[in-house]
C-alpha cells in the first residue's frame, strides 16, 4: 500500500482534471459495487447528512478524492428517490473556508419547511497542525448544492480535548427545541456527548451540558457520530466508541454500539434499560447514521439507518489496485424496538432489485440476495467457494451455544488479519433464517428476521462464486440488478 504524505493526503481538489484519470481507473476495477453507494475516486467513510426532504432521499459521504487513504475530506452528495436507485449530485461540502481549512467532517441533516439544513464539523487546523473543530451549517440551494454560512454556529469547549465533531440535530417536540449531540472526549481521554440546544437551528446556539450516561461514564476514548432516536416510544442512543477493545471483538478498538432507554433532555441524562449491544456483529461497520425525515414520511415506530462499511484503522485490498480506492455505505436498514432490543431488517424497497431466480447449482453471482433456512440443530454455510466446495467464509451455527461463527480466514484475499478474521454472533433465538445481501465487495448478513446482523467487505477471486451448505440447509434467491449510476459528477 502506498506511503502517503501530509501535502498528498491534504491536496485541494483544484477541477475535474485533477482526479479524471483517476476516476477511469477507479471504473475498471472488479470491485465496483452495483447497488450500493461507493466512492467515486478514493476513499468513502462516514455516512453524512442523511435525509428525506421534499420527496428526495439526500445522503453524503466523507471523501477523500486521492486514494484510499484518510486525508483532507469533501462531503460527496448522492441523492435517490427510493434509498435503492442514486445518482451522484457531486461536491456537497469543500474544505474552502478558513474555518473547515482541513475538511467538512461528519454530521447530519434536518428538514425544516422548504429548508434541507446540514450540520457539519469544520475541521481547521493552524500551520502548526493544531486542530480547532468547528460546529457549521449549509443550507441546501435551489441548484441541489449545499450553501455555507459564514461564520460556524460555535467553536469547540476548552474543558474537553480537541476531539469534539459530528453533530447529529435532533428536534424535540415537548421543549421545542433543537439539540446537537457532539462525539466528543474529555481531557482525560474518556468518550462522551455533549450536548448544545437553540430554538433555532441557524442560530442561537448555546451549551447545555455533558450527556450523563450512568454506567458508561468509561467506555472507551472517544465517542464518534452519536445519534439518539425515539422508536415506538423508547429512546435509542447509537456511536461509535473508539479506543477501546470489547469482549468478542477480537482486536479491534473501533464499534458501533447502542443503548436502549430514557433521553431525559431536562437533566441530560440517558438512563439505559439494560446493557449496550453491537450494532452490527460484522468486521466492517461503523459511524451508523439515522435520516432525517421530512414530517409527512415521519413513522414513529421505525428509524432508517445507514453506515459505512468499513472501520477507522483498517485498509481493503482495493486500496492496492492500480486506482487506489477504498469503501461502501451499508445497505439502509429499518430499525424497531421489540423485547428491549433493536430488530434490523433491510428497507423492502431493496426487493425491487430482484432480477433471476439463483440457479440451483450453487454458484454465486456477483451481485444478489440469498433466502437461507435452516433446519433445527447446527449448520453450516460457506459463501464465496471455490466450485468443489471448498474455501470461502464459513458461517458456523452451533445451537447449544446459540452462537453463529463467522470465519473468513478460507478466502484468497484476506485482509485485516491484525483485528482478527473469525467472529461470533450472539443469539437469543434459534438460528433458523438468514438473509445474505451480496454486492461485488461487500456482504450484509440478517440472522433471524433481524435479530442480528453482520456486515463485512469480502472480495471474491473469479473463482471464488459459489455456496455450499451443510444437509437440510435451503437456499434459494435472486441476482440483483445494478442501482448505482456512477457517473463522474464533481
Ligand atoms: C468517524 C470520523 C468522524 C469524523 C470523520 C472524519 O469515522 O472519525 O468522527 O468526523 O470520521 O472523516
Amino acid at each position: 500500500m502506498k506511503e502517503w504524505t501530509r501535502e498528498e493526503r491534504y491536496r485541494v481538489l483544484k477541477g475535474p482534471e485533477d482526479i479524471r484519470d483517476l476516476y477511469e481507473r477507479t471504473q475498471a476495477s472488479p470491485y465496483r459495487q452495483a447497488w450500493h453507494v461507493q466512492p467515486i475516486t478514493g476513499l468513502s467513510s462516514d455516512p453524512n447528512g442523511f435525509a428525506l426532504h421534499k420527496g428526495t432521499w439526500h445522503l453524503c459521504y466523507q471523501w477523500c478524492p486521492w486514494g484510499a487513504v484518510h486525508g483532507l475530506k469533501y462531503w460527496y452528495h448522492v441523492t435517490s428517490p427510493d434509498l435503492v436507485h442514486w445518482t451522484n449530485a457531486g461536491i456537497g461540502l469543500a474544505a474552502d473556508r478558513d474555518y473547515d481549512n482541513r475538511g467538512a467532517h461528519s454530521g447530519s441533516a434536518i428538514t425544516r419547511g422548504e429548508d434541507l439544513i446540514f450540520f457539519y464539523t469544520g475541521n481547521h487546523r493552524d500551520e502548526d497542525w493544531t486542530r480547532t473543530p468547528y460546529t457549521c451549517a449549509a443550507v441546501l440551494g435551489e441548484d441541489n448544492r449545499p450553501k455555507k454560512l459564514d461564520a460556524p454556529l460555535f467553536g469547540p469547549r476548552d474543558d474537553h480535548s480537541e476531539h469534539q465533531r459530528d453533530p447529529k440535530v435532533v428536534w424535540n417536540e415537548q421543549k421545542q427545541k433543537f439539540y446537537i449531540l457532539l462525539g466528543a472526549q474529555t481531557l482525560d481521554r474518556r468518550g462522551c456527548v455533549l450536548v448544545y440546544e437553540s430554538k433555532e437551528p441557524l442560530s442561537g446556539w448555546t451549551f447545555a451540558g455533558e450527556l450523563k450516561v450512568p454506567g458508561y461514564e468509561a467506555f472507551g476514548g472517544m465517542w464518534e457520530c452519536p445519534y439518539i432516536v425515539n422508536i415506538s416510544g423508547r429512546d435509542v442512543l447509537i456511536f461509535s466508541p473508539q479506543y477501546t477493545k470489547l469482549p468478542g471483538r477480537g482486536e479491534s478498538t473501533n464499534h458501533n454500539v447502542y443503548l436502549i432507554g430514557h433521553m431525559d433532555y431536562d437533566t441530560l441524562t440517558f438512563t439505559p434499560d439494560g446493557p449496550y449491544r453491537h450494532l452490527d456483529y460484522g468486521f466492517d461497520f461503523y459511524a451508523a447514521q439515522g435520516a432525517a425525515i421530512e414530517p409527512a414520511a415521519y413513522d414513529p415506530d421505525r428509524a432508517i439507518l445507514i453506515a459505512w462499511i468499513g472501520l477507522p484503522d483498517n485498509h481493503y485490498p482495493t486500496a492496492d489496485e492500480d486506482a487506489d480506492w477504498e469503501g461502501s455505505l451499508s445497505l439502509p436498514r429499518e430499525l424497531r424496538v421489540k423485547d428491549g432490543k433493536l430488530v434490523q431488517t433491510p428497507i423492502p424497497a431493496l426487493e425491487s432489485l430482484r432480477d433471476k431466480a439463483l440457479a440451483p447449482d450453487g454458484t454465486l453471482p456477483d451481485a444478489c440476495e440469498l433466502a437461507i433456512t435452516a433446519p433445527d440443530g447446527d449448520f453450516e454455510v460457506s459463501l464465496f467457494t471455490r466450485e468443489d466446495g471448498t474455501g470461502g467464509m464459513k458461517l458456523s451455527y452451533d445451537a447449544a451455544r446459540r452462537v453463529c461463527t463467522v470465519d473468513r480466514r478460507g478466502m484468497a484475499n484476506r485482509f485485516n488479519q491484525q483485528v482478527g478474521e473469525v467472529l461470533e454472533i450472539p443469539l437469543d433465538a434459534p438460528l433458523r433464517t438468514l438473509r445474505a445481501f451480496i454486492d461485488r465487495s461487500s456482504t450484509e448478513l440478517f440472522l433471524n428476521d433481524g435479530e442480528a446482523t453482520f456486515t463485512t467487505h469480502t472480495y471474491p477471486t473469479a473463482d471464488e462464486h459459489h455456496y455450499a451448505a451443510s444437509a437440510g440447509v435451503t437456499v434459494t434467491g435472486w441476482t440483483l440488478k445494478k442501482a448505482v449510476t456512477d457517473e463522474f459528477v464533481l
